[in-house]
């Protein structure tokens, strides 16, 4: 089949309503704001041939605008099946001019059509949310190699494989951790995460939270603001972890920590936040009670054993949206959230503009370092200057109005001297 250069979207009469909820999104993009307007005078990007893959929402329809303010030709594709919204599509392509294929609810086979179809713009930069662009250029378009300058990597998964992938010494270009930067995981996978996860779970179930037992799996960045939300609205929270030190701050946090197999007893609702794969595995399942809710808010969906699951039902049906009931011989009921992909963006909306504003200033903010730095830069995975870091935390500040202190010239010389003390 072949598709248009200008894209591949569901429905391009959708894109009215598209622009209205991007214009929306960009009211709480405050920092993205101040640097499009840099970007439109400097045009640091200019002439770059960009290809993106990341969710298609509004508030990366705010990054592609900023990106292409900066001078950049960019083209765009989804980064998960599920997570398209597919009204922000149409509006890239026909109101914005940024071709984007993504179509919510692709199989696989045109998720990767669809991939290819931006790598066949030929990109001098890769933008990735989970790799899939970096390990498709790597195994099946080595070609498109000696173009790339570099690449940015939002997710944590996505780093996860680019480190592997150094590791094994095959990375041939340099790409940027976006999100090893403090302005994005303590508050895009915390906050974001947190509260779009439940969000999903809301919207798909509109179950009580209050005085229900949730089980998340994983506490790194995504799980603390999972549980500590989930928490705040009068659920009891269940970790369970494979990391000591993560354990026990969850431990100290108040909340209850055991094994999988025993909270999988326990639980009404299962939330997955690993990046690891089977964490909710056969024997969990079986054990689970009738009417349990499991859901993933990880980057991939096989953190949850669904052929398993599907092994272990006797029938199963579509119940709500988003919701597919599993009936065991038993008689229990299973309830899977989203396919087992990524709840927040599957069955809500992801991420709240106002924190993606820190996440995608670190990615246009990382696109100019890129270039910038394209000489001095080994294929290996770097992070941004903290610096650059610290600046997007003031900039956040003061568009939200609040203050701080700064060091007195006594205080910084004591911070730096080691001849003071008692
Ligand atoms: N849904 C979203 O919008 C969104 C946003 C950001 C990140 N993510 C994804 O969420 C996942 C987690 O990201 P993070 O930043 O919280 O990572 P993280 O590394 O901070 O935390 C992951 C935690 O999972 C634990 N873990 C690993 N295997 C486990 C197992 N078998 N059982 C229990 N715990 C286990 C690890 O010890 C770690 O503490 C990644 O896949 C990431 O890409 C999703």
């Amino acid at each position: 089949m072949t598709i248009s250069t200008r894209g591949d979207v569901k429905d391009i009469t959708l894109a009215p309503r598209g622009k209205d909820r991007i214009e929306w999104a960009a009211k709480d993009m405050p920092v993205l704001r101040l640097i499009r307007e840099r970007f439109a005078k400097d045009l640091p990007l200019k002439g770059v041939r960009m290809s993106g893959c990341l969710h298609i929402t509004t508030e990366t329809a705010n990054l592609a605008i900023t990106l292409k303010a900066g001078g950049a030709d960019l083209v765009l594709c989804a980064s998960n099946p599920l997570s398209t919204q597919d009204d922000v599509a149409a509006a890239l392509v026909s109101e914005y001019g940024v071709p984007t294929f993504a179509i919510k609810g692709e199989d696989k086979e045109t998720y990767y059509r669809h991939i290819n179809a931006v790598l066949d713009h030929k990109p001098n930069m890769t933008m990735d949310d989970g790799c899939d662009l970096v390990s498709t250029i790597h195994t099946t378009r080595t070609e498109l190699i000696p173009a790339i300058i570099g690449g940015m990597e939002e997710t944590t998964t996505g780093v996860i494989r680019l480190r592997s992938m150094e590791r094994d010494g095959v990375l041939k270009f340099p790409v940027l951790a976006v999100n090893e930067s403090d302005t994005k995981h303590m508050f895009d996978n915390r906050y974001g995460t947190g509260q779009s996860a439940i969000d999903a779970i809301l919207r798909a179930t509109n179950i009580l939270l209050a005085g229900r037992t949730i089980v998340v799996s994983g506490y790194g960045w995504c799980g603390r603001g999972l549980a500590s939300r989930a928490h705040g609205m009068g659920a009891n929270i269940i970790i369970t972890e494979v990391d000591p030190t993560r354990a026990l701050e969850a431990l100290m946090d108040g909340y209850r920590v055991m094994p999988g197999i025993e909270a999988a007893a326990l639980g009404d609702i299962f939330v997955t936040v690993t990046g690891n794969v089977n964490v909710i595995d056969r024997q969990h399942l079986e054990r689970m009670k009738d009417g349990a809710i499991i859901a993933n808010a990880g980057h991939f969906n096989d953190e949850i054993n669904i052929p398993e699951l599907e092994k272990l039902a006797t029938t199963r049906r579509r119940v709500r949206d988003f919701v597919e009931e599993y009936t065991y011989a038993d008689g229990r009921h299973i309830h899977l959230l989203a396919e087992g992909r990524l709840v927040n963006l599957s069955a809500a909306e992801g991420h709240p503009a106002s924190v993606m504003d820190m996440s995608f200033a670190n990615q246009a903010l990382g696109s100019e370092y890129m270039l910038a730095q394209a000489q001095e830069l080994q294929p290996r995975v770097y992070t941004l200057p903290a610096e650059l870091d610290k600046e997007i935390a003031r900039l956040k500040l003061r568009a939200i109005g609040v203050r701080i202190d700064t060091l007195t010239p006594e205080q910084d010389k004591y911070l730096n001297s080691w001849e003071s003390g008692t």
